[in-house]
């Protein structure tokens, strides 16, 4: 077992709760996929194995967690706004990461692939955004999902396990 300190301060945050709660409420009458905690989770785990798969030596255990769980903190103002979630989020998060321990240069590398996370992974970007790209998509069940055909997301190929 790896201790990841810093990542479960995040967790006990008290922005994180509130903007946690307003994902949440948002979200209560959406049909497509929600972005809770098992989704920030989900992707922080396949970001990390797919890091150690590109045998990244660069970002540790605890900033891929961190962007992981955070990517997504900022689809409730999407919905009020308008805004990007990426870029909204990335700038929401920011007193999260600061107050649990993380460095500048870390809160730079976890904002940057935050801001980056809806881009296309096969594009230029940091090796954090393209990871956390991928994972966002491999997270996700389509195959059983009733309304993958009205998804903006949903491509055929997501029928199959993809890695
Ligand atoms: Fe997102
Ligand atoms: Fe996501």
């Amino acid at each position: 077992m790896v201790l990841i300190p810093r990542v479960n301060q995040i967790l006990k945050h008290d922005l994180f709760k509130e903007y946690s709660q307003y994902n949440s409420q948002a979200e209560e009458k959406r049909a497509f996929c929600r972005h809770g905690l098992d989704h920030g989770i989900a992707v922080a785990r396949i970001a990390y194995i797919y890091l150690l798969e590109q045998q990244n030596t660069s970002l540790s255990k605890e900033v891929i967690y961190a962007a992981g769980l955070l990517h997504d903190l900022g689809r409730w103002r999407e919905y009020e706004t308008g805004e990007d979630h990426a870029l909204a989020g990335a700038e929401l998060v920011k007193p999260i990461i600061q107050d649990s321990g993380f460095s500048i240069d870390e809160l730079e590398t976890i904002t940057q692939g935050i801001r980056e996370h809806r881009l296309n992974p096969e594009g230029k970007m940091s090796l954090l955004g393209r990871a956390l790209a991928y994972a966002d998509d491999w997270a996700r069940d389509c195959r059983n999902c009733l309304i993958k055909e009205a998804c903006y997301k949903y491509t055929e190929q997501m029928d199959e396990i993809i890695c």
